[in-house]
């Protein structure tokens, strides 16, 4: 297992270059099960989710072809329509094959996932939808079993309990290939639903209201190949964001959205941060250059999480890192997951002033932390370490760090490159 070594105190500056948006990859890589036609996914980030689904895809006889960025998929000789826990303990977004499977081979059976760090995460929306579509679905031995009525899945009215990222995505593979109509109510608004809508009408679907609360789907009798270059990833832009503000950084984000950001740059500037949009190189293709200057004491800002575009709780314990350093009091709201504060616990190891109240937590500035041996428990509460180790006084050692690796490309080489003393170790 590998560590993280940070020495604090060091201003990063320089240019960054986003990846591919893990979040928009994984549905657009699964949208491949709905065609027999090769799919070509351009700008796929090199990270362990991405190798996950690989791997799971090739359990599947599907041939897939890596090449850099590059994931060529071709899935005509599948032979097994079945995903065990092994692999769906690593990563819960395996459930996202669960409607292509279905919609298209007319069965599944995809282990369920188990808990997780940060609460319960059921699917039972995914499920409800499903049986709406006319699915007969059995849950035996751990797993999903699902199976489509004679003639395959139908259109429905689906109502989702809550606006669901990944149970949206699912009913919407699964109703491309579905006999009529489907509409999904209560749908999630996330910019990777409305980058799925566009993957999967390249292949031919009729979709139209992604984006929306209310998504409407023609189903399709097949669908065609897709050619596919994955759109930034708006958390890693977000977590870049932290780093520049907790190191009175200077940094330019290569090549972003801003739009997609939702008001994760509003709250940084009320935080005190100089956000800028420059012009991208390539005129009017929807990019563009950010530049984000930390002030030298950040302000306090309260944030409660909620779906796009509210703020989100993917960004969470990064703000909150910064928050620890902040001039006032914060207070952060977690409204999305029920036990997604994991994090505090390691700041307070490293000198943090955090009070928890059931689901908020106050953030009472500190002048600075100090470093410290810290576990990484998720995803983005192991960034949260990483931005409170970059601006802690000394040393720290982020133990646990392949929760990082789920995520960010390369962060230690990209952090060393913006003048970070970054390094990682064996543990
Ligand atoms: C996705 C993102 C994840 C992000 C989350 C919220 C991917 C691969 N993952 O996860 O990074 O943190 O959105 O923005 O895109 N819920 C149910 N029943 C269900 C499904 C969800 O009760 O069947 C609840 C969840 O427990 C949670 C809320 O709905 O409280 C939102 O979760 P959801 O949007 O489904 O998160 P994911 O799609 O798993």
């Amino acid at each position: 297992m590998d560590k993280l070594v940070i020495e604090g105190g060091y201003r990063l500056q320089g240019d960054v270059n986003i990846s591919g948006s893990k979040n928009a990859s994984l549905p657009i890589l699964a949208a491949s099960l709905l065609t027999n036609e090769q799919c070509h996914i351009k700008n796929v980030p090199e990270l362990d989710d991405v190798i996950t689904l690989s791997t799971l895809f090739q359990h599947m006889g599907i041939l897939v072809k890596v090449e850099g960025n590059d994931v060529i998929l071709d899935t005509r000789q599948i032979s097994s329509v079945e995903v065990t826990y092994d692999i769906v303990r690593k990563m819960r977004a395996s459930v996202l094959v669960l409607g292509p499977l279905l919609a298209r081979f007319g069965r599944a059976r995809v282990s369920l996932p188990g808990g997780c760090a940060i609460g319960a995460r059921p699917i039972d929306i995914h499920l409800k939808g499903l049986e709406a579509m006319g699915a007969k679905i059995k849950l035996e031995h751990g797993y999903v079993e699902a199976l489509a009525p004679a003639g395959g899945l139908y259109g429905a009215r689906i109502v989702c309990g809550l606006p669901s990222v990944t149970a949206t995505e699912n009913l919407m593979m699964a109703a491309c290939l579905a006999r009529g109509i489907t509409v999904i109510e209560n749908a999630a608004l996330e910019p990777e639903i409305v980058e799925l809508a566009e993957a999967l009408k390249k292949m031919g679907a009729k979709i139209k209201g992604a984006g929306s609360e209310k998504i409407e789907i023609e189903g399709q009798d097949y669908l065609d190949s897709l050619v596919h270059t994955v759109g930034p990833d708006r958390i890693e832009i977000g977590t870049f964001i932290a780093m520049a503000a907790i190191t009175e950084g200077d940094m330019v984000l290569r090549r972003v959205k801003p739009e997609q950001l939702g008001s994760i740059i509003e709250h940084f500037r009320k935080a005190g941060c100089n956000i800028t949009e420059l012009n991208s190189n390539d005129v009017n293709d929807g990019y563009k250059d950010l530049r984000v200057q930390g002030p030298e004491k950040l302000k306090a800002v309260d944030i409660s999480t909620a779906p796009y575009p509210g703020f989100a709780t993917d960004m969470q314990a990064q703000l909150m890192a910064c928050m620890t350093v902040a001039e006032g009091i914060s207070h952060i709201e977690e409204t999305i997951f029920e036990n997604r504060f994991m994090h505090v616990l390691e700041l307070i190891r490293m000198g943090a002033d955090i009070s928890m109240h059931s689901n908020m937590a106050v953030v009472t500035g500190v002048k600075n932390l100090s470093g410290a041996p810290v576990m990484a428990t998720d995803l983005r509460a192991s960034a949260s370490l990483v931005i409170a180790a970059l601006k802690a006084e000394g040393r720290s050692e982020i133990l646990r760090i392949y929760h990082l690796d789920r995520g960010y490309v390369r962060l230690e080489e990209r952090l060393q490159s913006l003048g970070a003393k970054v390094f990682r170790e064996k543990q």
